[in-house]
């Protein structure tokens, strides 16, 4: 198989390159060479995207197969793919659940309510203000060109080593410190996070298979709960680290914000009810499979301790802020 990998220096790009290298693939990677070293082993070219004559290092080569797993702006993108489209004869896109305008029902299917996406969009890939409708841009820029010999995986949060937005290495580096951590909401709550190694082999089988088609791609059902991820963190880590769990109203009332303060957590509420109940289930019918979670926590801590500086993280409950909320609820 020769691959040719858009990007691949990051996070999911990188475990797709690392998976490709591993199944005996040649692999070539494009990219600006500004965000990470290329993975050993992999023909490396430089080009841009985002300029018209970007793609000139591509002219005249010719893959098996394009695996695009960082796409944001559907003009990149559909550049991207009209480059290729007689160099290479199938095309896989990293897409993300954020495509769809709903989450108030269970078991959110590929059939749901997408943003209306436009194929030829511009703009800035940093601007992640609408980043449901850019993703779905995105996707029409390939289906537009690839028509049936695309697949198109539709990531939910993707955890494990690399992980380039950090949600679950805040709570890593939070129960490393110690102490009590304000937990937020209800512990029995379901998540659904895909593994990028998993998501990166269920994109390689399809590239593998040429099996085209749209895929949400997280575990079928919860595969842990914010409870038992506080506690797995706390394990990896080994710290001295006790959560305290507090009701959301009491948060509210304090002022803590969901998600941006606290990574991962959705509070509960009719708008939300199906945020962590997305259905995989044709994507496990194409053979996903998904690893524990509490491997992704150890690996995850493990490759953290290799840093020499923080990787980017949300900035999350600030320390004090964080005090003042746990004595109030000790008080009350
Ligand atoms: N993290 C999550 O929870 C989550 C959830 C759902 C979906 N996703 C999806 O997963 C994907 C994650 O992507 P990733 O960052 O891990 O991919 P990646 O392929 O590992 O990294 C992005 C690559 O794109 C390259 N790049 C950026 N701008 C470029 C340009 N103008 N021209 C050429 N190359 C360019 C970067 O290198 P240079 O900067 O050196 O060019 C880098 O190699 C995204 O599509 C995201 O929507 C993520």
């Amino acid at each position: 198989m020769r691959l040719l990998v858009m990007g691949g220096t990051a996070f999911v790009g990188r475990a797709i390159v690392e998976d490709a290298l591993t199944r005996g693939y040649e692999v070539t990677t494009v990219n600006r060479g500004r965000t990470g070293a290329d993975v050993d082993g992999v023909k490396a070219l430089r080009g841009d995207r985002s300029t018209d004559d970007g793609l000139r290092e591509l002219e005249g080569r010719t893959f098996d197969a394009v695996v695009d797993p960082g796409g944001m702006v559907p003009a990149h993108v559909l550049r991207t793919a009209r480059a290729l489209v007689d160099a290479a004869p199938f095309y896989a896109f990293v897409s993300t659940t954020a495509v769809y305008q709903s989450w108030d029902a269970p078991r959110v299917d590929e059939s749901a309510a997408t943003w209306p996406g436009v194929a030829d969009e511009d703009g800035d890939p940093a601007d992640l203000t609408r980043l449901g409708v850019r993703k779905r841009g995105c996707e029409l820029a390939v289906e537009q060109t690839y028509g049936p010999d695309s697949v198109i995986a539709r990531a939910g949060m993707v955890v494990g080593p690399h992980d380039n937005i950090g949600q679950l290495p805040w709570w890593l580096t939070r129960t490393a410190r110690g102490g009590r951590v304000l937990a937020p909401g209800n512990p029995d709550r379901g998540l659904q996070l895909i593994d990028a190694r998993d998501l990166a082999a269920f994109v390689l089988d399809q590239v593998e298979a040429r099996a085209g088609g749209v895929h949400n791609v997280v575990p079928d059902e919860p595969n842990t709960t914010m409870g038992r991820l506080v506690d797995d963190c706390v394990r990896a880590t080994g710290a001295d680290a006790t959560p305290v769990w507090m009701d959301e109203g009491f948060l509210f009332s304090q002022g803590v914000q969901p998600w941006a303060e606290l990574p991962l957590w959705i509070p509960d509420g009719p708008a939300t009810a199906g945020f962590w109940s997305v259905s995989a289930a044709g994507a496990t019918a194409r053979g996903l499979r998904t690893r524990p979670f509490a491997e992704s926590v150890h690996d995850t801590w493990a490759w953290l301790r290799t840093l020499d500086t923080a990787p980017t993280m949300p900035p999350g409950l600030d320390t004090r802020k964080e005090q003042r909320v746990l004595a109030e609820w000790a008080a009350n």
